[in-house]
């Protein structure tokens, strides 16, 4: 395959960390990067006066692919989250999380392999707030046919291009009959033109108790963005929480692959940060990329690791290990995996 060009912001706190040990992995799984590196937040205030600076999102623009590291955003004042920035400048209006059971990340279920589509860009997060009268205030629920149709053309496509088998749609379309039927609806008639995906839909009360009862019913599940937000969650929760899920906002103008969990500024410097979230998004990202080999290779050789000693697991997940162990066994898995195909 072609040399692939990809922004790279590696963020701030265990960021940088996390982010070089991907960097290293994905060289070890033989893909050819070359990484347009740039400062973002506090970094980027104190060099440009901006934490999001035009370079980064022309950059964004003209490679279309990003691997982002976790960035501290200020608690009250100081900057706005550059997330959100990105998500909305970019317009990248499905957010897809992978949720699957790895080994010897103990939960209490087992088996668990279901994916989260979120739209990423209205409903109650288009910020249409105001007061009526004093003591009123009105928080508007924007859905459209247009953004419900395009996640919903998402959400079979990925079905579609990764063996999928079935996409459940969730809404509270008994109660909110025209904001959420209208979501409804487009995901009936968007489901007419795969007919090999099997479609069905939840009550999003009913979603989340099935989800905590048996979540192994579930296959690819599409959520408008207020409950999407909230689900995303629950079913990190499922397989061991944020520190182990992929996260990825995916656009026409692009795609950022970024961990879910924040810049842990607790533990930043100490060579203890667990890569393993954004090592997930980066295996999002070479399917993206179409690099389906190497994709496969690391999420072999992340079974294989977590499955062997201790000392090769962060201490997040019961292990003796360090953010150089991880990467080091990620490495040499690889390399083995690649000499016994020689
Ligand atoms: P956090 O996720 O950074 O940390 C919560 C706890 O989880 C801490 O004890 C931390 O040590 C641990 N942790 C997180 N990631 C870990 C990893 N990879 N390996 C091992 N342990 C890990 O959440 P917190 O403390 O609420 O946020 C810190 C900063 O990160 C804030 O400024 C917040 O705004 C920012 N943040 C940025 C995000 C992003 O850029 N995507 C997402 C979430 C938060």
């Amino acid at each position: 395959m072609a040399k692939h060009k990809i922004t790279l912001l590696p963020g701030d706190g265990i960021g940088p960390e996390v982010t070089a040990a991907v960097v290293s992995i994905i060289e070890c799984a033989g893909v050819d990067v070359e990484w347009d590196k740039y400062f973002v937040g506090a970094e980027a205030i104190s060099r440009f006066g901006d934490p999001l600076p035009q370079d980064v999102l022309d950059s964004i623009l003209r490679n279309k692919i990003a691997l982002k590291g976790p960035v501290t955003t200020p608690v009250g004042t100081g900057f706005a989250s550059i997330n959100v920035r990105l998500r909305k400048t970019l317009d990248l209006y499905a957010n897809l999380r992978p949720v699957k059971s790895m080994p010897n990340v103990i939960t209490r279920y087992e088996d668990v392999d279901l994916v989260v589509v979120r739209e990423n860009t209205e409903d109650l997060y288009s910020g249409l707030e105001h007061e009526v009268v004093p003591g009123v205030v009105e928080s508007l629920k924007i859905i459209t046919r247009k953004a419900s149709t395009r996640i919903a053309k998402f959400a079979f496509d990925y079905a579609q291009t990764h063996g999928r088998r079935k996409v459940t749609a969730v809404h509270k379309a008994n109660i909110m009959k025209m904001s959420d039927g209208l979501f409804l609806q487009c995901f009936r008639e968007v489901s007419q033109d795969y007919p090999n995906i099997e479609a069905d839909d939840k009550i999003i009360d009913n979603l989340c108790m099935q989800l905590v009862v048996n979540p192994n019913q579930f296959d690819v599940l599409l959520l408008e963005n207020l409950y999407g937000d909230i689900v995303s969650d629950l079913t990190a929760g499922l397989v061991g929480g944020l520190g182990v899920v992929a996260g990825a906002n995916i656009g026409e103008a692009g795609a950022v692959f970024e961990a879910v969990h924040g810049s842990a500024p607790d533990i930043a410097g100490q060579n203890k940060a667990n890569p393993l979230a954004l090592l997930q998004s980066a295996v999002l990202m070479l399917q993206h990329l179409g690099e389906m080999g190497p994709a496969k290779r690391i999420n072999d050789a992340i079974e294989k690791v977590l499955a062997s000693g201790p000392e090769h697991r962060t201490r997040d997940l019961g292990g003796t290990g360090s953010t150089a162990d991880f990467t080091g066994a990620m490495c040499e898995t690889l390399r083995k995996g690649t000499r016994a195909n020689d």
